[in-house]
């Protein structure tokens, strides 16, 4: 009897968690390593909470997660640089994912990055599942659109403008154009190509003007401790940090050059887009002069086996656990390129940055850091030995700068919730109320004069100009039959 029941409960037990574990398909096309980091982030964390995840991008997990089930769709074939176009087309016709479409197999939600490839949302609408989008750049034009969130470029700037919230003239104009110019290229360029897409892969799919605003959730790589307080709408959710792991212990030769170095570590790292054997001799020996003169050790990543005038308190290597260096203890100051991963990174641990920005949005992300407090940019181009010399001296020996990164390091890990469980809290929101249609704000539906009252505001002026011209038909009128009253007067 007793067995019976246990056995009853047991296989319920097992029937309602397996009624909780849905089926996720994430596709992350982007080649850049950093993008895939975000991604197999995300579909990590939602293997664990149980979940079974299917990943479509061009890497392969070699540790899937433990709980949950987890199963890579690999872009196999696709190299380095591509355009949108080009990298939404060939995820599409790709055959694995051709298979995966042509399979029976279903999914309760589809999370796409949101990345020039808006043609994916067809994804969604292919397996009738309610739609996610995941940016890892943080609220940006691209997907503000999407959702009628409110963006004024009086105080929004661009992300790829590195300018700050509080613009004067010159940048409110210059962010202004930029606005325009990419909302144009998006409408009268970008969708159509993108339409064409799904026209030629999926015949009887809406036009992406239909797809695009029938997002249910976006997921935001951002936090207002590493960017600008910006308007969210209500299904706009930041996760910054969440891609973050716990510190773990560092390899032994690591450890001891690191626990060692009383005066401090400085880790040196350009990212993975970009090769550092790659700069100028100028450039290197300008930072690694004032480095070699330094009491402080340096871990600097470097994609060759010897760096030519390497000090002695230099070590490389080509890969470091970016993370654990930066939790440990002894850490003193990041050199970085300023990527949005490293930003975010250096937040959480709370390490001072001295920034070299090459690309998209890391000349931003440099700028930011710089208005908060804890970062030195220098441009690569202009570097000199005197310039290194003077960002590494105040980064190192002015206390400001550890001060303002810690506080907002503070302000990042000062959460109700752990940026991951938020992700999945709100993946599971989407599946369990199948979409989200009431976070949507009206905004999205309306036809951009309406959007900015241009009717109401005509409709006033067109009042007002009436009242003031009738007024002046009246002073006229009184005046002339006065003065005509007058005249009369005169004459009798
Ligand atoms: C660290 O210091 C210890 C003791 O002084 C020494 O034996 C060891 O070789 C050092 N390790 C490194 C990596 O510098
Ligand atoms: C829009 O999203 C809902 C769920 O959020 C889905 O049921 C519907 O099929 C989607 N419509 C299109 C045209 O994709």
């Amino acid at each position: 009897m007793k067995s019976t029941t246990l056995l009853a409960l047991s296989v319920l037990l097992v029937f309602l968690n397996s009624a909780q574990c849905s089926k996720i398909l994430i596709v992350f096309p982007m080649t850049v390593p950093s993008h895939y980091i975000l991604g197999n982030a995300l579909a990590r964390g939602l293997a664990e909470a149980g979940h079974d995840v299917t990943m479509v991008s061009p890497f392969e997990e070699k540790k899937p997660p433990k709980n949950g089930k987890y199963r890579d769709v690999v872009l196999t074939g696709f190299a380095e640089a591509r355009n949108g176009n080009d990298l939404t087309r060939r995820t599409i016709e790709h055959p694995n994912v051709q298979a995966l479409l042509k399979s029976n197999e279903q999914f309760d939600v589809v999370i796409v990055q949101q990345f020039i490839n808006d043609a994916h949302k067809v994804f969604a609408y292919h397996y009738k599942a309610p739609l996610i989008i995941m940016s890892t750049l943080g609220p940006n034009a691209w997907v503000n659109n999407l959702v009628g969130n409110p963006s004024p470029p009086s105080y929004v700037p661009d992300v790829f403008l590195s300018y700050g919230t509080h613009m004067n003239f010159r940048q409110r104009l210059v962010n202004w154009l930029y606005t325009v110019a990419s909302e144009l290229n998006r409408h009268l360029l970008f969708y159509p190509a993108q339409n064409k897409i799904i026209r030629d892969n999926f015949p009887d799919a809406p036009d992406l003007s239909v797809l695009n605003y029938n997002v249910s959730l976006v997921l935001l790589n951002s936090h207002e401790s590493i960017s600008h307080a910006v308007p969210h709408v209500p299904n706009m959710i930041d996760i910054g940090g969440y891609h973050v792991n716990p510190p773990k212990e560092l390899p032994k030769d690591l450890r001891e050059f690191m626990d060692n170095a009383t005066e401090g570590v400085i880790y040196f790292s350009l990212g993975s887009n970009i090769q550092p054997s790659q700069m100028s001799e100028s450039m290197r020996k300008a930072i690694l002069g004032p480095l070699g003169k330094l009491k402080q050790k340096v871990l600097w990543k470097w994609d060759e086996d010897t760096l030519p005038g390497k000090p002695d308190n230099v070590k490389i290597s080509k890969w470091f656990p970016q993370q654990d260096i930066l939790a440990h203890p002894n850490i003193k100051l990041f050199i970085t390129h300023g990527g949005l991963l490293s930003t975010t990174e250096t937040v959480y641990h709370g390490v001072p940055t001295l920034a070299f920005p090459l690309l998209g949005d890391q000349k931003m992300n440099a700028a930011r850091a710089e208005m908060n407090g804890y970062c030195i940019t220098l441009d690569f181009a202009a570097v000199t030995e005197e310039k290194v010399a003077d960002a590494l001296n105040k980064l190192l020996n002015d206390p400001k700068y550890r001060e303002n990164v810690k506080r907002r390091s503070r302000l990042m890990h000062d959460r109700p919730v752990k940026p991951m469980d938020l992700a999945v809290y709100w993946t599971e929101f989407v599946i369990r109320h199948k979409g989200a249609p009431h976070l949507k704000v009206a905004g999205v539906d309306l036809p951009l004069y309406k959007y900015l009252l241009l009717d109401v505001i005509s409709f006033v002026i067109l009042v007002m100009i009436s009242f003031i011209l009738i007024l002046l038909f009246l002073v006229r009128k009184i005046c002339c039959s006065r003065k005509n009253a007058a005249d009369k007067l005169k004459q009798n």
